[in-house]
């Protein structure tokens, strides 16, 4: 060989080499090629059947099953009471039924499961709580419209068989993304998003964002209601409680301080939505259901699970470069800061619903004073309760939720100011 030919042949490999990383790197972020689409029949709601024709999807749907704690020491999927390590929780609910039972999430096989065995329901509790554990809602909807909200909920758990799967993200004959939850559609339509419109991006968010997300109940019907009118931030949901929409004004009264307070119910889709990933393009399914490959062959996740158990399928596709200990670190540096923050706050709420109470106890108590100082308690609840009733301590948007902390610490620390005026006196001492 002359030299020249060994420096063609040199570039030649070099070449090569540099195609196959570029194939390799474009082939990992690409979506796996289109799968025969096996129409199933309209309202089969048992995953067991299409998993038939869609095996690999059906078998990572199955590992919905597992229970693992996370690595970071938050959330997982182990079935721990939240007030272990909060215990101002239960403060905090006292005269709710979150107050008697407050576990933590785990995978969508257990979502009838869970509710049906949960303290928290009881043969009063309305159906309108089943919209968000089971594709049936279709059939009972179509049927019903939102009557089906009157039917007890222990009811359709029996009648439903089936929880979250397949038919409540994919259309039967087509297999595209869908959304079942009326509410969703509804809440969406009222600030001008068509969803028969939506990119295959945005769907890979809103069949998430039909269930993780705050809701009320409109009283009289029990029918579901998502607060978006004014925008997706705890303030903007907060004025929109302040206005009484459709006569709803409160969760419940508090049994120790009488205040009206707000639940907070899992924001996840609203939290993520004003986050840095939200904001960037990056969809629920880009992290919870990753590409995977098994055998050759690849396909999407639907083990919809902590993304720390698959950080290199997850985190690291786009985050080229990085190692799994950095993705693990930013998750736990950002969620430690979020805890710290949510216990300060959590644990100065329960302190201003006893000095409420004391305040409420007193002779010659200022009633509008008091009033006040429980205004206040209900919206430094309203914060901090977003922060908490959401499911990832502050990963989907960090900046966010330590600003809303920040300003429940600060209200909580008002309505005890408020209480010791109503009161005439320092109550602290
Ligand atoms: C950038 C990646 C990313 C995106 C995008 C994302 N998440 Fe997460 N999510 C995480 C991480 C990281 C955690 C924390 C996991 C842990 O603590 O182990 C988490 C936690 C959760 C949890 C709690 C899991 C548990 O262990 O209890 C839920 C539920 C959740 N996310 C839902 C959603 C929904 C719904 C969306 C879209 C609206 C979304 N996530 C978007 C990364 C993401
Ligand atoms: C929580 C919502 C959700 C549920 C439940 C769900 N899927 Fe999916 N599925 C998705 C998303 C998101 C994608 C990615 C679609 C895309 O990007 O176009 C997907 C993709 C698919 C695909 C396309 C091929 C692939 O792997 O990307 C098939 C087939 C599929 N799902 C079958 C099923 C089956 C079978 C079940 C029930 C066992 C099921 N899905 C349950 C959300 C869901
Ligand atoms: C039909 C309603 C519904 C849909 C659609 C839905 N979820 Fe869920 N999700 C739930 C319920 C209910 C639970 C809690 C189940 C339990 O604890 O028994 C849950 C639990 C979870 C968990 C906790 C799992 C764990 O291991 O702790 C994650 C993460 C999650 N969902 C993410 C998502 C993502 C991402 C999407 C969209 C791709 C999605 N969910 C779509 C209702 C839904
Ligand atoms: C689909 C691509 C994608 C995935 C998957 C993804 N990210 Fe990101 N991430 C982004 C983009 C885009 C940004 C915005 C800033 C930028 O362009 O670098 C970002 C920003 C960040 C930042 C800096 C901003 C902040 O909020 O602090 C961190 C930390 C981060 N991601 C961690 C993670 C972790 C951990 C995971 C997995 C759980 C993850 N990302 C998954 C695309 C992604």
């Amino acid at each position: 060989m002359t030299k020249g030919q060994k420096i063609l042949g040199g570039v030649i490999v070099l070449l090569v080499m540099f195609l196959g990383i570029v194939i390799l790197r474009v082939w990992g972020v690409q979506p796996p090629a289109a799968v025969k689409t096996v129409a199933m029949a309209k309202g089969e709601y048992d995953p067991a059947v299409w998993g038939k024709s869609y095996p690999l999807e059906y078998t990572s749907y199955l590992k919905n099953k597992e229970m693992k704690p996370s690595p970071t020491g938050y959330g997982g999927s182990v079935l721990v009471q939240k007030w272990d390590m909060q215990p101002e929780l239960k403060a905090n609910f006292a005269g709710y039924a979150f107050s008697l039972d407050y576990k933590e999430d785990r995978g969508h096989f257990y979502a009838l499961i869970d509710q049906k065995e949960s303290k928290r329901v009881t043969p009063q509790t309305v159906g309108t709580c089943i919209t968000c554990k089971t594709p049936y809602i279709e059939k009972l909807f179509a049927e019903q419209g939102w009557n089906y909200a009157k039917t007890p909920l222990l009811t359709l758990i029996d009648e439903s068989k089936h929880p979250v799967s397949c038919a409540s993200c994919h259309d039967p004959d087509t297999m595209q993304l869908r959304v079942v939850n009326p509410a969703f559609k509804e809440a969406m339509g009222r600030i001008g998003v068509d969803l028969t419109k939506a990119s295959k991006d945005e769907m890979r968010s809103y069949v998430c964002g039909q269930c993780h997300a705050e809701y009320y109940f409109e009283p009289g019907t029990n029918r579901l209601v998502f607060p978006w009118d004014k925008g997706f931030t705890p303030q903007n949901m907060y004025e929109y409680y302040s206005t009484k929409p459709n006569g709803f004004e409160r969760d419940w009264i508090h049994a120790t301080s009488g205040a009206p307070i707000l639940k907070g119910q899992h924001p996840d889709f609203e939290e993520w939505k004003n986050g840095t990933h939200g904001k960037s393009g990056v969809s629920c399914a880009d992290c919870h259901m990753p590409y995977t490959l098994q055998n050759g062959q690849k396909y999407t996740s639907h083990h919809v699970t902590s993304p720390l158990h698959y950080i290199q399928e997850s985190c690291l596709t786009c985050h080229r470069g990085q190692t799994e200990e950095w993705a693990m670190d930013q998750v736990k540096t950002k969620q430690d800061a979020v805890f710290q923050m949510q216990h300060a706050a959590g644990q100065k709420i329960a302190q201003a619903h006893q000095i409420i109470k004391q305040a409420a106890d007193s002779p010659g108590v200022d009633s509008g004073k008091l009033a006040k100082s429980r205004e206040l308690i209900r919206q430094a609840q309203w914060y901090w309760d977003y922060v908490a009733a959401a499911n990832s301590m502050g990963f989907h948007n960090s900046v966010q939720e330590l600003q809303t902390l920040g300003q429940s610490s600060d209200l909580a620390w008002q309505a005890i100011e408020a209480a010791n005026q109503a009161a005439g006196r320092n109550l602290l001492q």
